[in-house]
């Protein structure tokens, strides 16, 4: 377990790591992977592939957190423990991503797509590439790359993301060294890093002193943002953190959650992280609903402190931006049965956010940023060749299904209640949905599955 102090330490050096350009990821000492085929450089089948590579944290170190740069031809979606972190579709422009870590193991997971090049031969080359650099708590990194030492599949397993059972998988082929065969290295980038902060946000709560002391239970949070007139909002980024957890909702869709978080003594509290979702918006006015939820402290069972912090950023189709933090402007509520209760209930039954301290404050100091997949765009099926997984199985996880870890808990301890109840899902990478939205991701992964089958 890590002290505070050291936790935070880390948490600025990382905020300094950032890749400069594409030969700083380490992209360029990497490989294009793909499951084992002849002529992967020219003639690979079209379809989904798998990927997995499980990596053990060196004895004596703590992983904290991973930098990944990443990159498949025609596209992909990436999980760490389980966890959707991003997806890409052109595979010139690699992105850049962040994810917290488990202390000592994490499995990294990569679905991607080869798609059809049309007529008169659909086949086409197809690889994958990444540079992934995990840093630990003495400040040592260690960088992995794509090489034959991954697992690949192209008949893939229900649930792959997490390797629970890899006998489907088998050694990667390795299509080309980078710059190398038809990828080459002309027309090869990295993604501008988006470069949002958590600067002049504020830790809210329902109730006054929360950064000391609140109530063990979930809490509702609501900011409304209409588009001034005669602008169109395109997308919005957003950063979220609470302490404990959340689960956020855009009007009534829901997005996603941190990593899960077991209120563990010798895990680092997701709260440490807080994630970045870019999600499109197509309403004129959108409600941001987050539904925080505050544990039991570890040590004694009571209370301990819970806040919510904020920032979201509008991107409008005439290429200005507008960034809304969160402050006493925000509404809450209490969620007193289900997050999307909260999300149901108007505007009148809810009371105005209490704001606690400013982002930077104790007890929680200075957050890192972690990169967090929207729901909607998160694979539910494991597409063309896998029989193993039908519509029907295709339902959805419940939020904080995957593991965080590294370190100390929450400011002042936290313990095992009220974390929502991580299930699994039946089939395919997770979707990681609340329970009552079963229904309605069902119905869309089912869509999804048609799209690609
Ligand atoms: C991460 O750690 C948690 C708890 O320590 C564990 O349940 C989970 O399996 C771990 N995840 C991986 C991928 O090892
Ligand atoms: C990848 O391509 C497939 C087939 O065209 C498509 O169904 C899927 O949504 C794409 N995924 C991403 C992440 O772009
Ligand atoms: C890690 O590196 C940062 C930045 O170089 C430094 O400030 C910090 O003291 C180092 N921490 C440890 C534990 O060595
Ligand atoms: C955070 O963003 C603001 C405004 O975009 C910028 O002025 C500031 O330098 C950034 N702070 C850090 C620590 O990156
Ligand atoms: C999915 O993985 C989890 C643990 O990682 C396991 O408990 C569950 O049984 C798996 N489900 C399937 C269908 O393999």
């Amino acid at each position: 377990m890590l002290s505070s102090f050291v936790f935070s330490l880390l948490l600025s050096f990382l905020s300094l790591v950032q890749a400069d350009d594409f030969s700083d990821t380490g992209l360029t000492r990497a490989s294009w992977i793909w499951n084992p085929e002849p002529n992967l450089q020219t003639t690979a089948p079209i379809g989904n592939v798998a990927f997995l590579k499980t990596f053990a944290t060196p004895s004596g170190k703590s992983a904290i957190s991973a930098t990944i740069a990443v990159t498949a031809d025609n596209n992909y979606t990436m999980w760490v423990n389980g966890q959707p972190i991003g997806s890409g579709d052109n595979w010139q422009t690699a992105r850049f991503l962040t994810a917290q870590l488990n202390t000592s193991t994490n499995v990294f997971a990569v679905l991607a797509t080869n798609q059809a090049a049309g007529a008169p031969v659909d086949a086409n080359p197809a690889g994958m590439i990444a540079a992934i650099t995990v840093h630990y708590a003495d400040n040592s990194s260690d960088l992995i790359l794509t090489d034959n030492s991954w697992l690949a599949a192209s008949t893939i397993p229900a649930n792959f993301t997490t390797a629970a059972d890899v006998s489907a998988f088998t050694g990667a082929e390795v299509a080309a060294t980078y710059g190398q065969g038809v990828w080459g290295t002309a027309s090869n980038s990295l993604e501008t890093p988006n470069t949002l902060n958590l600067t002049g946000s504020s830790w809210i709560w329902s109730t006054s002193s929360a950064d000391i002391n609140a109530p063990v239970g979930s809490i509702g949070f609501r900011k409304t943002i209409t588009s001034p007139s005669g602008k169109t909002a395109t997308s919005a980024t957003i950063l979220a953190a609470a302490d404990n957890t959340f689960q956020l909702f855009l009007n009534d869709e829901y997005i996603g959650a941190p990593p899960h978080d077991d209120n563990g003594a010798a895990t680092t509290g997701s709260w440490h992280f807080a994630q970045r979702f870019t999600v499109d918006l197509t309403e004129q006015t959108n409600a941001i609903n987050i539904v925080a939820t505050n544990f039991k402290a570890q040590a004694d069972g009571g209370t301990t402190a819970a806040g919510l912090l904020a920032v979201v950023r509008v991107a409008y189709s005439d290429g200005s931006t507008q960034t809304f933090v969160s402050d006493a402007s925000w509404l809450a509520g209490a969620a007193t049965t289900t997050p999307l209760a909260f999300v149901a209930m108007s505007d009148n039954a809810l009371v105005p956010a209490i704001v606690q301290v400013a982002y930077g404050s104790q007890p929680w100091g200075q957050l890192s940023i972690a990169d967090a997949l929207d729901a909607r765009e998160v694979p539910g099926d494991n597409g063309p060749g896998d029989d193993s997984v039908s519509d029907s199985q295709s339902q959805s996880a419940q939020p904080g299904s995957s593991q965080s870890g590294g370190g100390s808990s929450s400011p002042t301890g936290s313990a095992n209640v009220n974390a929502p109840a991580p299930t699994t899902n039946a089939a395919g990478p997770r979707i990681r949905a609340p329970p009552l939205l079963i229904p309605l991701l069902s119905f869309s992964v089912f869509g999804f599955s048609r799209l690609i089958l």
